[in-house]
């Protein structure tokens, strides 16, 4: 698979393009939204955990030196919270181009707070895109997520702001906090 998953994320279509479609944001997608949209509610996916697994070298990063970015890899038992929006069919095309470093538009049921649910869009960035990085050390990718900045701003910020959102939402994520802390203990040492 190439980096670019634009074309192929063209051919997704499972979704009636004349309905509106429920997407779930679980990265940048949650505080960082520049797309119109309907409607927004919290909402969480159940199966899925919340990782800095796959490599940005197109926003937090450069292809010679990688940030880290979030994906969902499948853990039983585990629920991810974020962000969910009512949104029409052609705002797909920027969301493609934005996720275009690997991430599939893939099926999720959607779980509302008042227990009702629906079909909806994730962008999912699976181990066999060219662009994965899989684990590492909490430290190792904490130095990454220090040092990388993009074209979309320094790596950190990513972090940071999903932090907050998280924290704003109620959400416990064991693995961004973690990852924010060292970070941030890290920034201080190196000043
Ligand atoms: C998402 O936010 O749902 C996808 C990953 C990202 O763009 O950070």
């Amino acid at each position: 698979m190439t980096h670019d998953t634009t074309h192929l994320n063209r051919e997704r279509i499972f979704f009636d393009p004349d309905e509106t479609i429920w997407l779930f944001g679980y990265g940048s997608l949650i505080w960082k939204a520049e797309f119109d949209y309907h409607e927004r509610r919290p909402a969480h996916v159940e199966g899925w955990a919340r990782r800095f697994w796959q490599g940005s070298h197109d926003h937090r990063g450069t292809p010679e030196a990688p940030g880290r970015v979030v994906t969902l890899v499948e853990s039983p038992d585990t629920i991810c919270q974020g962000m969910a929006y009512r949104i029409d069919a052609e705002i797909l095309k920027q969301l493609d181009i934005r996720e275009k470093n690997g991430y599939l538009r893939e099926l999720a049921t959607l779980h509302f707070p008042d227990g009702s649910h629906a079909e909806g869009l994730i962008y999912l960035a699976t181990e066999d895109n060219a662009a994965f990085l899989g684990d590492a050390p909490l430290d190792a990718m904490a130095h990454q997520i220090a040092a990388a900045c993009g074209p979309s701003g320094p790596n950190r910020d990513y972090l940071f702001n999903l932090a907050v959102a998280l924290e704003n939402l109620g959400a416990d994520d064991p693995h961004v906090a973690a990852l924010a802390e060292r970070v941030a203990v890290h920034l201080t040492q190196v000043k």
